[in-house]
């Protein structure tokens, strides 16, 4: 099975510090012993932090997306580390690239490519590009909920969702640098004109990555 997995910032670095890389390396070096794997990693906390000060000196959005794109491959290049000799060693700018470096039959990890977006619409045009068998979108919730489950107490996770609720779910999500949704809006877009199985998944413990490549029904899965 070919699959890529998006791995929010705030999964596999909610602190700098080793044990987190060197935990999810454990678990796709084993996935990948069957499996072709590719990573996009996010950005996470720190930039956050980064786009926050170019924001407060007067940089545009475009600028501290680039900072993000910076901040997702930094966190790429740790995992490229933990992973050692299982990955690929070069960080694909764009998805030729990825596919190209996939035929090396190592590890895949990838960050962002272009402003206006984040690795979520990475993952998901990656996916389409190399026709992946799955998408797991590993975030920090348990799935994609009715509505913001911080703001609303009413929301519900959903175990299903069609890409269409998908899309009205996650449009009224902000698209500023940084801005914080379970999966952004472009790559709800690509989802649904893809037709790529993919999953939801509060990936903050990576062994949850075998049981979702068994098929077991965890998180929320996007139905075509
Ligand atoms: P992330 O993909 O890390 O955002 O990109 P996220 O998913 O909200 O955060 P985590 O990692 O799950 O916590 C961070 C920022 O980098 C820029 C955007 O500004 C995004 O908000 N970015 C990223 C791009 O502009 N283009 C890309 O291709 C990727």
């Amino acid at each position: 099975m070919k699959v890529v997995i998006s791995v929010g910032g705030s999964v596999i670095a909610p602190t700098l510090a080793q044990e987190n890389f060197l935990k999810y390396a454990d678990v796709i070096r084993e996935l990948a012993k069957e499996h072709t794997v590719l990573v996009v990693t996010g950005g996470g906390k720190a930039a956050r932090d980064y786009i926050g000060v170019a924001r407060s000196m007067g940089a545009n959005e475009a600028v501290c997306d680039l900072i993000g794109i910076a901040l997702s491959r930094l966190n790429a290049r740790l995992l490229i580390s933990a992973l050692s000799s299982a990955a690929f060693q070069d960080i694909p700018h764009d998805y030729r690239e990825a596919e190209t470096a996939m035929s090396s039959h190592k590890v895949v990890v990838m960050g962002g490519v272009a402003p206006g977006q984040t690795t979520d619409a990475v993952s998901a045009i990656l996916s389409e590009y190399v026709q992946a068998n799955l998408l797991i979108v590993a975030t920090s919730v348990d799935g994609i909920y009715t509505a913001d489950p911080y703001i609303n107490k009413d929301a519900r996770r959903l175990e299903e969702v069609t890409t269409d609720e998908l899309v009205k779910i996650v449009m009224s999500t902000e698209m500023k640098a940084g801005s914080k949704s379970v999966i952004d809006p472009l790559a709800a877009k690509i989802i649904e004109r893809s037709k790529v199985s993919t999953v939801v998944i509060d990936g903050r413990e990576p062994q949850i990555l075998f049981d979702v490549i068994k098929g077991a029904h965890v998180g929320t899965r996007i139905i075509h």
